[in-house]
């Protein structure tokens, strides 16, 4: 198993160029499955997560090239409407699978994800939303199947601005009888860009970004080419690690609106921040100035980037409180962190981070994907070495983060 050794006490300077987006990635090949003809999609992370969602494709018959970030997919033989559990248990957006199934082949078995670290996570929504649609479910050893003739648009209202219900039900509408009309639909960026590559393959829809989103049904959807958007999480990340590490970063192929509540907070807390059309730079130099967060729903701040911001505000100047409201479990690297020297106390779903003066090397354990960039980050800036296992959780989300880290000057390494 991999682990990474970090040497911290080194200020990050220079430039990153952001891979595509995971999180928009992942549905969006996905939608290939909506069509008969094929997509190719450009800007493709090459992540653990993008392995395991090709793997499924190609478990349903879909055919799958790939070329370094370019992908091309070609449903027109696809045979068979599962998402086993061994797929679904490593990637819980696999089941985003069973609205484009149900809307192109009438049927779709998906395991049910279960829980995992960060939370219980169920998928009610999702399932909620494709009964509005004419859908029946059966719930039967772990496995949902869903059936239906043709889907029907309906009007949804969401509980709550789910993104993976948002983008389940988005897709299954494409290919409905008449208007689906969302409501309380999930506004992120990955959203957008989902709602982008289906209208490439001629799908109607309107309101996308917004809470809500009206859908005309077509009767079929042609192939499209379409390039992903840049990773706001992961250009967040290194911004984070510059300012934690008092450097300068500039992160490139990234819209600066995607993460604006992120830099908001960066500049609540200091740093000096300049936006470019597709670039951020940030100066972090000064030390970091205590500054509350509490993650929320796009355009809040994001649950993905808590843990990250959690590490730089151990080294702030001041306590402040940092409200987790979007997953019940995510404050794992708290441990972790205090095994740096930070001072952490959790009081139900708020953490209370006093800033430290520095922190301390020591052997640590990533318990999952946005909690290792934070324990990295940790690392980069703590006196003498930091080990981090379980570093498969990091590579499950971020593309050769440990070169782009060594680019900005960081001495960080792999080893077995
Ligand atoms: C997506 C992102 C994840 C991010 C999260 C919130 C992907 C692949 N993952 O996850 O990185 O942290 O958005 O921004 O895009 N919920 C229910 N019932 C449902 C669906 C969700 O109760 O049917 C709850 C979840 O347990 C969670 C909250 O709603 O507490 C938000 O979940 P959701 O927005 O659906 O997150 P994901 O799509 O799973």
């Amino acid at each position: 198993m991999d682990k990474i050794r970090v040497w911290g006490g080194v200020p990050l300077r220079g430039k990153v160029q952001v891979s595509g987006s995971k999180n928009a990635a992942l549905p969006i090949l996905i939608s290939s499955l909506l069509s008969e003809d094929p997509c190719v999609f450009r800007r493709i992370p090459q992540l653990q997560d993008i392995r395991t969602v090709l793997k499924l494709l190609a478990h349903l018959g879909v055919e799958v090239q790939v070329d370094q970030g370019q992908v091309r997919l070609d449903s027109k033989h696809v045979h068979l409407f599962e998402a086993p559990y061994d797929l679904v248990r490593t990637m819980r957006a696999s089941v985003v699978v069973l609205g484009p199934l149900l809307a192109r082949f009438g049927k779709a078995r998906v395991s049910l994800p279960g829980g995992c670290a960060i939370g219980a996570r169920p998928i009610d929504f999702h399932l909620a939303g494709l009964e509005r649609l004419g859908a029946t479910l059966e719930l039967e050893n772990g496995y949902v199947t869903a059936t239906a003739k043709k889907l029907r648009g309906n009007r949804i209202a969401f509980e709550f601005p789910s993104v993976g219900a948002t983008e389940n039900i988005m897709m299954a509408a494409t290919l409905a009888e008449g208007e689906t009309l969302m409501e309380n639909c999930a506004k992120e960026p990955e959203i957008i860009d989902l709602a982008m590559a289906l209208k490439a393959m001629g799908a109607q829809i309107e309101g996308e970004g917004t809470e809500i989103i009206r859908i005309q049904g077509c009767t079929r959807l042609k192939g499209c080419e379409y390039s992903v958007m840049g990773d706001r999480i992961e250009a967040g990340t290194f911004l984070a690690a510059g300012f934690a590490t008092g450097g300068e970063v500039r992160v490139e192929n990234i819209y600066p609106d995607s993460i604006e509540a992120v830099l908001v907070k960066f500049e609540e807390a200091g740093a000096k921040v300049i936006r470019g059309t597709d670039w951020v730079f940030m100066d972090g130099s000064s030390r970091p100035a205590a500054t509350n967060i509490t993650t929320l729903p796009f355009p809040g701040f994001p649950t993905d980037m808590q843990a990250q911001f959690m590490t730089l505000m151990t080294l702030g100047e001041g306590a402040c409180a940092i409200t987790e409201t979007i997953f019940e479990n995510r404050f794992m690297h708290v441990s972790e962190l205090a095994r740096l020297g930070a001072d952490i106390v959790i009081r139900g779903n708020t953490a209370l981070v006093k800033g430290q003066k520095s922190l301390r090397g020591a052997p640590l354990m990533a318990t999952d994907l946005r909690a290792s960039a934070s324990l990295i980050i940790g690392g980069l800036c703590a006196q003498g070495e930091t080990t981090i296992d379980r570093i498969y959780h990091l590579d499950r989300g971020y593309e050769k983060m440990e070169d782009k880290l060594m680019q900005l000057g960081a001495k960080i390494e792999r080893f077995s």
